[in-house]
């Protein structure tokens, strides 16, 4: 089935004009290495890298493959839809763009690109705290936007950033919980980069081999002037690096959340969340919804993979939305993710090496292969909506029980 059976009109126009490069991109994992070939090597680096070893990176992959579809067959799944309900919100694919700093870097006016790419496709986008573009330029772009805050342990900031985010038209807020402090992101050093980039020849070269990228943000800086941190505070020139204005994340707690969730009156999501008894005590806060994440394995090294925790936080959520994210790259993964108890998934990473090669063709392009993987998949699983996706329909194939499988029996 073609990568582009499901697309509507809207989207079909856009694609008529799409870099022909993208043909090439048949599933999600194929952009990675076509951003390392058009991105500076320390910009890279900053997105695909994780943390320390890399354990949480590597296992938000290979958690899928412990899992395996039962498909049910001689099933009448000629009306799918891929459409879910959020938060009380009708989406019309079951998972969005998360928030992402680096969007900016990987693409100029990446944010804007991603915004419009989500409004066209009605799915959420999140735009990043961390954003280089401001919050209320990415709202007009794209209706569909949330805004994700960091927020440091202290009231007045607290106060001023959920006045602005509420004036700036946003009903979503989400509150990234696992940046207490920043982590210990050594392959950052590794590949050379930093806040601000500091000169030096190896980065000199990095640059001039990657002219296209050189060029389009020279060109965006030329009309739309230096890049700040905008979402954060003050606007801070991002060649002053981010870190003077992150403030005391490591104060910042629960009775945070309660200050936020009596001033917020839109939703209010927690990002970042693993242990089910996080999520009792999100519930019993009032909040709407929690994201199930270990920041794509770019905060604590060995944090568990989300996947894992998603029935204990799914037990305890009550009326919350379960959302979750990190690594995931293909339909099979969201439906996996979908019948251990979320609601909805994020995908991160691919949507960024996407805007870097096609902007918001680039994004459009991995909307498009979701999708068609997703209505693949629902007719090979047996389901029409993706909220049929339900426990039974897989096994961990590590721990498989053949007894109770009636193996045993049928072989006496
Ligand atoms: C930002 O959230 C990052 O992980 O770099």
């Amino acid at each position: 089935m073609s990568s582009v059976s499901y697309e509507n009109a809207a989207t079909a126009a856009l694609s008529s004009s799409a870099p022909r490069i993208l043909q090439s991109m048949l599933a999600l994992d194929d952009f990675e290495d076509a951003a390392r070939r058009g991105i500076p090597r320390p910009i890279f680096g900053y997105i695909n890298g994780g943390v320390e070893t890399n354990a949480s990176l590597r296992d938000n992959r290979a958690v899928w493959d412990e899992l395996q579809f039962i498909p049910k067959t001689l099933i009448d799944t000629g009306d799918r839809t891929l459409a879910t309900t959020l938060m009380g919100k009708h989406y019309d694919l079951p998972f969005g763009i998360p928030p992402m700093g680096g969007t900016a870097m990987a693409c100029a006016d990446g944010d804007v690109a991603l915004a419009r790419a989500a409004a066209r496709n009605n799915i959420p986008m999140v735009v990043s705290g961390a954003a280089l573009t401001a919050l209320e330029r990415v709202k007009q772009e794209g209706k569909t936007a949330w805004f994700q805050a960091y927020l440091p342990g202290e009231d007045d900031v607290i106060k001023k950033l959920l006045e602005r985010v509420e004036k700036g038209g946003y009903d979503t807020l989400v509150l990234t919980v696992d940046v207490q402090v920043l982590a210990n992101r050594e392959n950052n050093v590794r590949t050379g980069f930093s806040t601000p980039l500091r000169p030096s020849l190896r980065l000199a070269w990095d640059m001039a081999i990657r002219p296209r990228w050189c060029l389009s943000m020279l060109r965006h800086t030329l009309t739309h002037g230096m890049p700040h941190f905008e979402n954060m505070g003050p606007r801070v020139p991002m060649i002053s690096g981010l870190n003077r204005q992150a403030g005391r994340r490591d104060r910042l707690s629960w009775k945070h959340v309660e200050l936020m969730r009596q001033l917020w009156k839109g939703k209010l999501v927690l990002k970042g969340i693993l242990d089910p008894q996080d999520a009792a005590r999100a519930r019993d806060a009032g909040v709407d919804g929690v994201m199930v994440s270990n920041h794509g394995g770019r905060q604590l090294d060995g944090a568990v993979s989300p996947l894992r925790m998603l029935p204990g936080v799914k037990a305890n959520a009550g009326n919350m939305a379960v959302m979750m994210d990190s690594g995931i790259r293909r339909g099979t993964d969201v439906l996996k993710a979908l019948a251990l108890g979320a609601d909805f998934v994020f995908i991160g990473r691919p949507f960024l090496y996407a805007i870097s090669i096609g902007a918001e063709h680039g994004a459009q392009h991995v909307i498009n292969l979701m999708r068609s993987e997703l209505m693949t998949d629902m007719a090979l699983i047996g389901i029409n909506s993706p909220k049929e996706m339900r426990p039974e329909l897989l096994i961990d194939r590590r721990n498989y029980d053949w007894q109770a499988a009636g193996v045993s029996k049928n072989n006496q």
